[in-house]
């Protein structure tokens, strides 16, 4: 369904690009937060450490993959030197060991293990600062995965201005939480960058496929049976990748809205950051009726694996609305606004 909306006028496209550039600096974490976050981290290892002296705690999640909001959970991930934690039975012990020290902590509040979840987890509080935090055991993937956004961020900073718009949005509209059958904000997140790959001039390159020629680097790397390679030297990916799309990020974000709405085939492709290539739904027997999203290391991950038709309907019902009152300047908006004019 095709919607015909007038051309777009170039002062509502700057309007619109401050507003990005708002909603980003209202929503960022502060030096505060971030120091709060640290001190969590080097808390609970600490903690965790008199248990099992060999484990070091990792930090992942948006708080560290550049699309953080300053009142995001903090995820994070404990890991073994030695891999012993592969058998699950070990897992529920350890998990089980944590509970018990976790709970009998003043620092932190309601304790509870999450079991249905793709990995388990212990979700909890920290009771002063009121921050929530995840516990995962070993989901290196998860690390890989935030290295790899944050990276796309430091290339283009409209990338995490406009991430920050579609996780406002996800959020306002309800449209953005996996544990109740919408997509995930990593999902999102994964959406818009496809995007910003595919669009003509491209806005990304593939990290997953750069390669430095001079360098006789493998474009391999195994993380859990998965290729988590991707291209990271950011100096040199100024010499290799000319990004030469100068859309203003208000241009970008109508775009985003238009590509999701008008011009992405649902039908036969999958959203997939890894590969220029389109990505066929056949290939990958993918065949639902709703969006289908490729985790860019596990490739057997449909990240919109959990999603209902109904819900998706919803969403795309967000995203078509979105389009229409985007796309056009608003009859009685006060460009005067001093709020608007820097
Ligand atoms: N993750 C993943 N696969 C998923 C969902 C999440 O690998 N299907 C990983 C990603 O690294 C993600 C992290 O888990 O960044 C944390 O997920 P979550 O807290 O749900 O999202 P955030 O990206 O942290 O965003 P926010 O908390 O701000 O909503
Ligand atoms: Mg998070």
């Amino acid at each position: 369904n095709m919607i015909d909306l007038p051309v777009i006028d170039e002062q509502w496209i700057q309007i619109l690009s401050k507003i990005c550039r708002q909603i980003t600096d209202r929503s960022k974490p502060r030096p505060r937060d971030i120091e709060n976050r640290q001190q969590i981290l080097n808390q609970l290892e600490k903690q965790f450490q008199k248990d099992y002296p060999d484990c070091n705690l990792y930090a992942f999640g948006s708080f560290y993959n550049g699309f953080g909001f300053s009142q995001s959970d903090l995820d994070v991930c404990l890991v073994f030197k030695d891999e012993r934690e592969q058998n699950s039975d070990e897992v529920i012990r350890i998990m089980q060991r944590i509970l018990r020290a976790m709970k009998s902590s003043s620092t932190f509040d309601e304790v509870q293990p999450v079991l249905q979840a793709k990995v388990p987890i212990i979700r909890t509080r920290h009771r002063q600062w009121n921050i929530a935090i995840d516990i995962s055991l070993h989901n290196m993937l998860a690390i890989e995965n935030t290295r790899l956004l944050k990276k796309y961020t430091e290339i283009d900073t409209r990338v995490s201005e406009l991430g920050y718009m579609i996780k406002y949005l996800a959020k306002f509209c309800s449209i953005g939480d996996a544990s109740r059958g919408t997509l995930s904000s990593y999902a999102y997140i994964i959406m818009l960058i496809h995007f910003l790959q595919q669009i003509q001039p491209p806005v990304l390159p593939v990290l997953q496929q750069l390669n430095d020629p001079t360098k006789k680097t493998s474009m391999y790397k195994k993380c859990s049976k998965w290729n988590v390679y991707f291209y990271e030297d950011l100096p040199k990916i100024n010499d290799i990748w000319k990004g030469e799309n100068k859309l203003l990020t208000g241009a970008l974000w109508v775009e985003f809205l238009r590509f999701y709405t008008e011009q992405f085939n649902y039908e036969e492709h999958i959203v997939t950051i890894r590969q220029i290539e389109p990505l066929l739904k056949h290939e990958k027997g993918w065949l639902r009726q709703t969006i289908a999203i490729e985790d860019p290391f596990e490739l057997s991950h449909n990240l919109a694996g959990g999603l209902s038709p109904r819900n998706w309907i919803m969403i795309r019902r967000v995203l078509i609305r979105s389009r229409e009152q985007f796309g056009v300047k608003p009859e009685n908006i006060d460009i005067s606004n001093p709020d608007m004019s820097n």
